[in-house]
């Protein structure tokens, strides 16, 4: 299980006021020698947070995994491409969203992805995770696209209130996961893990390869500091591994 850290935030904190820092690259690098096995970065279409500069110079810093979060538009496949990271992460995206809202609906993209995403992306060695909600029926379309990986959406998990409710996601989780693997995927997971709500997640869900932290992570920074927070998260991982 690795943690692969995402940095949209520092450069949301950077854009508020139009200077220079923090550099989520700066960051980048703070958070792979606190023992982040990687870095994810969302260029979104309307470059809210990261932007092409970034992008291009997280790839030439950046020494382990990097994973290139995006819509699967035209114009971010080709620039994915261009920069070549390990990992592309295919998420949905709409400009009002205040940030991802769910997985990828598959029986909605299945045919585009089919014919259009996966044949380009494939011209090359770069691998494909398909951002998706615990469902059975998403799970079993990745798999039908060949698709690499999938990166289970844990969202509805984070948000659930009750115990019972957060009992009936990581029974989904786990499940979903079960599916995966059993179908040759690789299985990824993130949206609104933190630092109370990871452990239960970890010590659930089989198979799990990448986990992908960004908001909660760069908030605690605020208090804990960035290495400090990375090196928190790893130790609870580091309990399941
Ligand atoms: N994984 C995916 C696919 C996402 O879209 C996001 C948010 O950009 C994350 C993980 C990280 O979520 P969070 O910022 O809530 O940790």
């Amino acid at each position: 299980m690795r943690l692969l850290v995402n940095v949209d935030h520092v450069a949301t904190l950077r854009n508020a006021r139009g200077e220079g820092y923090p550099d989520p690259v700066e960051a980048a690098r703070v958070c792979e020698e606190a023992g982040a096995a990687g870095i994810v970065f969302h260029l979104r279409k309307d470059r809210r947070h990261i932007r092409e500069a970034d992008v291009y110079r997280l790839k030439e810093n950046v020494k382990g995994i990097l994973d290139f979060e995006m819509a699967a538009t035209k114009e971010m496949i080709e620039t994915s491409i261009d920069v070549n990271p390990h990992l592309i992460t295919l998420v949905p995206e709409s400009r009002e969203e205040l940030t991802t809202e769910g997985g990828l609906s598959m029986d909605t993209v299945f045919e585009d992805f089919k014919s259009r995403v996966f044949p380009k992306i494939r011209e090359t060695d770069i691998e494909i995770s398909l951002f998706v909600d615990p469902n059975p029926g998403d799970i079993e379309k990745a798999a039908e696209l060949g698709s690499d990986a999938v990166e289970l959406h844990t969202g509805t998990y984070a948000n659930a209130r009750t115990e019972e409710a957060q009992k009936h996601e990581l029974h989904r989780l786990k499940e979903a996961a079960e599916q995966a693997h059993k179908l040759g995927m690789k299985v990824n997971a993130g949206h609104g893990l933190n630092l109370n709500n990871t452990e239960a997640l970890v010590q659930t869900v089989p198979h799990l390869h990448d986990i992908s932290i960004g908001h909660a992570l760069v908030s605690s920074a605020v208090f804990m500091g960035l290495e400090n927070t990375v090196k928190a998260f790893l130790e609870i991982m580091e309990k399941y591994n």
